[in-house]
């Protein structure tokens, strides 16, 4: 455990935006952060638990400390006929854990492949992708709480997860430093493939399988979203609106063609890419900031765009959606100011 002073997180968000943290601090054992959080200096900072990087965007310098935790670590806890319960350190990589369950033939989260970012953050989010969310795999969450450094467990219940969002977003954001998730798979795959296009695209490469169905995922992704290590981005940048079925039915009469997807409840899911392209903004830029050319739905910095210009841009796209629409974009990535 080192203490850095005048860090750059250039190389800690996957939009590779400057942004100087006062302090910085990265973490390989539990025991180190508890150490760590005893220390009375802590109280007057402003603290920031980082994770793989890839869903925020610093628009300034960051005036506090970073608290970086890289726990390592994949074990089996526990197994049954059907089931396997798997214990990742929050600090594993997300795709790396996807390919070790793959390659085990542990089934689950094959279709969150490719996703960025650590295993901590796939909690925070709510990661999904092609019909899967991470929440319907977590068996429970381990986290050291900030304030009385107490090691607690949450179920699945305890976090709320929602679209894209949980507990540790919403009333406990900067309480919780994650350690670890307990992930429930099973022996046995039980294939989502109903997403459009997944099915085919598995086909595509062979039977389906967990291995192809990874393949296929993948394949999918690189067609369709920047490499955030070749261009700097976060993924979707906002998330997709949801709306009720009298606002649905004044867009359909001005726009037959609009995507939407019954959510149950009289509500429907946009689709906030269709939006935006819908007002001119896929692929343009304003400085080296830009809208993805293949998917407007993320933001991409084109070589040496600072994190407000990227910020900026996302305004004048959302100003341009809700003149259009009426709609309101909410951003899946966090903005730290
Ligand atoms: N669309 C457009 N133009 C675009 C982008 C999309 O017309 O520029 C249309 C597509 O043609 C399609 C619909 O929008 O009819 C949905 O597009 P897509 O399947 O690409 O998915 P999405 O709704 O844009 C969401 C997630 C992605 C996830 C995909 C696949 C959110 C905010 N985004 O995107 O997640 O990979 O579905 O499940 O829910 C992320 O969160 O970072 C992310 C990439």
């Amino acid at each position: 455990m080192e203490l850095k002073t005048n860090f750059s997180l250039k190389a800690l968000n996957t939009f590779r935006v400057e942004a100087v943290a006062d302090a910085y601090l990265r973490f390989d054992l539990v025991d180190e952060i508890v150490d760590f959080l005893g220390r009375d200096e802590l109280d007057s900072h402003r603290r920031l638990v980082l994770g793989g990087g890839s869903n925020l965007l610093f628009v300034d310098d960051f005036d506090g400390i970073v608290l970086h935790p890289l726990l390592k670590g994949i074990d089996v806890i526990e197994a049954d006929r059907r089931h396997i319960w798997i214990r990742a350190m929050a600090g594993e990589n997300w795709d790396d854990l996807v390919a070790h369950a793959v390659t085990n033939g542990w089934a689950g989260i094959e279709n969150l492949s490719l996703i960025p970012g650590s295993v901590g953050a796939s909690v925070v989010q709510n990661i999904g992708a092609y019909g899967v969310e991470v929440k319907g795999v977590i068996d429970g969450v381990e986290a050291i709480s900030i304030h009385n450094r107490e090691q607690v467990r949450f179920s699945p219940n305890d976090c709320r997860f929602g679209y894209r969002s949980s507990n540790f977003k919403n009333d406990w954001a900067g309480r919780f430093i994650i350690t670890a998730v307990v992930f429930k798979l099973s022996q046995k795959p039980d294939f989502v493939l109903d997403y459009p296009g997944v099915k085919a695209a598995v086909e595509a490469v062979g039977p389906i399988t967990l291995d192809h169905v990874r393949q296929a995922i993948v394949s999918i992704r690189q067609s369709k979203l920047p490499d955030p290590d070749l261009i700097g981005n976060a993924g979707s940048f906002f998330k997709n609106p949801v709306v009720d079925g009298n606002a649905l039915s004044g867009l359909l009469k001005l726009n037959p063609d609009l995507p939407y997807y019954p959510q149950g409840g009289e509500h429907y899911k946009l689709a906030a890419g269709w939006l935006i392209e819908r007002c001119g903004w896929k692929g343009r830029h304003v400085g080296k900031a830009a809208v993805h050319h293949q998917q407007a739905l993320v933001l991409v910095n084109l070589g040496g765009a600072t994190g407000r210009e990227i910020l900026e841009l996302s305004e004048q796209v959302s100003g341009a959606v809700h003149e259009r629409f009426g709609i309101e974009l909410a951003r899946e990535v966090l903005v730290v100011p």
